[in-house]
């Protein structure tokens, strides 16, 4: 079979952490193999999330990221960062803090500079250019609930505004590094994808930095995928950077297998296919920023719920299912 990245005219991501590069046991090891051989960019799954990184005020563990920057560089990876601000990943330190908004708002804002400062520092040299490994940031993940901003922790302390904010921080630490809003839906629900590109047109009215768009991408056997090459499209006319940031089709969403069968298997290559198609087709090449899937073995996707679906393209032994030819064939 061919490697995804030598198909694709662009990058080609997966999710790695900081324990998994580091072991040496056989899985590892063909984990590592099939990373270096198949993908180009990588995503801590994790470890550079803020629940992970930020400690206590003026204090941050950036050492599982620095071990993922250090894989890269070493291996030519270009690196995503996943993610700043994201209400599932608040450290419960900061989610108890006491202070006030103002305080609460300054210790984000340090946060976000800190930490994209900080990732800033490691260069690497791809195709003659001197860049920074990490090359882009979700700075803030899924703000809205439908049309509807989430009431989130941030949204509380810091304000509607809060996104726009989290942005300017970010861009004051590093004036090159890419910014992405990421979300899920954004195909497949026509509102939501509206709200999002109305604030997104506001941050370009109003000179909020944002270079792109992550569409997460989370699929599954039924997933009505007509509308992804419309969906695709508005996100394009925002002509921003576009990223499928973390591309999965679950097989099992209406619960009705106990084992992967091969009709699933084959609507599974399908959805794959489709993704990956539309994304080629629609998206012009310089608005192209990659397509990364959040995965590598059925067994170890955040979708695997103790052995009922079955959403990635390799099988317990890494040998790959035929979801990647459907990618292969799409790109
Ligand atoms: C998930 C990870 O895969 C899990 O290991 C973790 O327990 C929770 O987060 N959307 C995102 C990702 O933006 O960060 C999530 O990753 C999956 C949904």
């Amino acid at each position: 079979t061919e490697n995804l990245k030598d198909v694709a005219d662009f990058p080609i991501g997966n999710i790695v952490s900081a324990n998994r590069l580091a072991s040496t046991s056989a899985t590892n090891q063909k984990f590592k193999e099939v990373l270096n051989q198949e993908f180009n960019s990588i995503t801590a799954e994790n470890d550079m999330k803020m629940a992970n990184i930020f400690k206590g005020p003026d204090d941050y563990d950036f050492s599982d990221g620095d071990a993922i920057v250090a894989y890269a560089k070493e291996n030519g990876f270009r690196v995503h960062g996943h993610t700043l601000v994201w209400h599932q990943s608040i450290p419960s330190w900061l989610q108890n803090f006491e202070g006030t908004d103002e305080e609460f708002s300054t210790l984000v804002e340090d946060y976000v500079k800190a930490t994209v400062a900080h990732f800033a520092e490691e260069t690497m040299t791809a195709d003659g250019q001197e860049m920074t490994v990490v090359a882009s940031w979700d700075v803030v993940n899924e703000v809205w609930d439908g049309s509807s901003l989430r009431n989130s922790l941030f949204r509380q302390r810091i304000g509607d505004d809060y996104a726009a904010k989290l942005f300017t921080w970010a861009r004051e630490a590093d004036p090159d590094v890419k910014l992405f809003y990421n979300d899920y839906n954004i195909a497949g629900e026509p509102s939501k994808r509206n709200a999002i590109l109305n604030m997104v047109n506001n941050f370009k009215t109003n000179n909020v930095p944002i270079d792109g768009i992550g569409m997460q991408m989370h699929l599954n056997h039924n997933w009505p995928v007509d509308d992804l090459s419309t969906a695709i499209q508005d996100v394009v006319a925002t002509g921003l950077l576009v990223h499928i940031s973390e591309l999965d089709v679950k097989v099992n969403y209406d619960d009705q297998i106990s084992e992967f069968t091969e009709d699933r298997a084959q609507v599974q290559e399908e959805q794959y296919q489709r993704a990956a198609y539309n994304y080629t087709q629609v998206v012009p090449a310089d608005q192209q920023y990659g397509i990364t899937i959040w995965g590598f073995r059925d067994q170890d996707s955040w979708l695997y719920e103790g052995g009922s679906d079955w959403a990635l393209l390799y099988d317990e032994d890494f040998n790959t299912k035929i979801a990647h030819r459907g990618m292969v064939a799409g790109l």
